[in-house]
């Protein structure tokens, strides 16, 4: 069921953060060739505080208190789309914090970013070009996981659908937690914190991934009934969605 994202080794220079940064890699997305996403393992156990400072700068000093290996994924995050933003001509730009968890992107761009305990994907766009963009990865739900938070992600009429395409639940649970997730970046800078499991659902299946249709309005560009392509893909022993639009 699941697409493919092609990968492409990318060398890592940086001394300072080898140990840390264990590889980093281009993913390429075949259907939105615009979105710039790369993706990189990185090893908490060889973080080190002063990457907070040398990445961050004085910004969100709150995080600084967080345990070591929350510091160490947000600081992955961070470091790969320093580096991305680089690539775009842009230096010397820290990605902040939103109140709202979200990252602050310099002028002109959007981006997301989401990570499992070793690896972080970061996804990059001129705001000109993408709108609303959002990018997730997990790990692929075990069944019995998928079947005790199938009712928080799905409804019957999802389910009933996935069986009619032959795609199994617990698959689907995978899928649209992820794609739901997915679709949360991408829209809460106008949905806000209101945004539930209940506020998309799946509709359809096509080659690529699958359909959400949002539930409730959010706004006046996005009413009730205003539907999003997910591309969903496999990534390592993970599933990564995307949505950009
Ligand atoms: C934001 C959220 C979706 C993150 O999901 P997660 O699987 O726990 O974690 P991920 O690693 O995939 O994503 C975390 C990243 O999302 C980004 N993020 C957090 N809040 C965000 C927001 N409001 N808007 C956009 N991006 C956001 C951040 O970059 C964060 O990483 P960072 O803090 O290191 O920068 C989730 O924690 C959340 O806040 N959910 C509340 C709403 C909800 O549950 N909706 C149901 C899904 S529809």
């Amino acid at each position: 069921m699941f697409s493919r994202f092609f990968r492409k080794s990318i060398p890592c220079n940086d001394s300072d953060f080898s140990r840390f940064i264990v590889r980093d890699e281009q993913i390429i997305c075949p259907v939105k060739p615009t979105v710039l996403i790369r993706g990189c393992q990185f090893n908490s156990n060889h973080y080190r505080n002063e990457f907070f400072g040398k990445i961050m700068g004085v910004c969100s000093a709150r995080l600084r208190t967080r345990r070591m290996e929350r510091q160490a994924e947000f600081i992955a995050g961070r470091y790969l789309a320093s580096r991305m933003l680089l690539e775009k001509g842009i230096d010397n730009k820290h990605v902040g914090r939103g109140c709202h968890g979200e990252p602050l992107w310099p002028l002109g761009f959007t981006g997301s970013i989401s990570h499992t305990s070793n690896q972080v994907v970061c996804a990059l766009a001129c705001k000109s070009d993408i709108r609303y963009l959002g990018l997730d990865i997990e790990p692929t739900l075990t069944s019995p996981l998928a079947g005790e938070i199938e009712g928080l992600v799905i409804n019957p009429d999802e389910k009933a659908l996935a069986i009619d395409n032959g795609i199994l639940p617990a698959q689907l649970v995978s899928m649209a937690f992820s794609a739901k997730e997915s679709l949360f970046k991408a829209v809460s800078h106008e949905a806000g914190t209101g945004f539930g499991f209940d506020s998309a659902r799946v509709v359809g299946f096509h080659g690529t991934g699958l359909t959400l249709e949002l539930s409730t309005g959010i706004s006046s560009s996005l009413p009730k009934g205003r539907r999003f392509d997910c591309f969903v893909g496999q990534h390592r022993e993970c599933i990564l969605t995307l949505i950009a639009e």
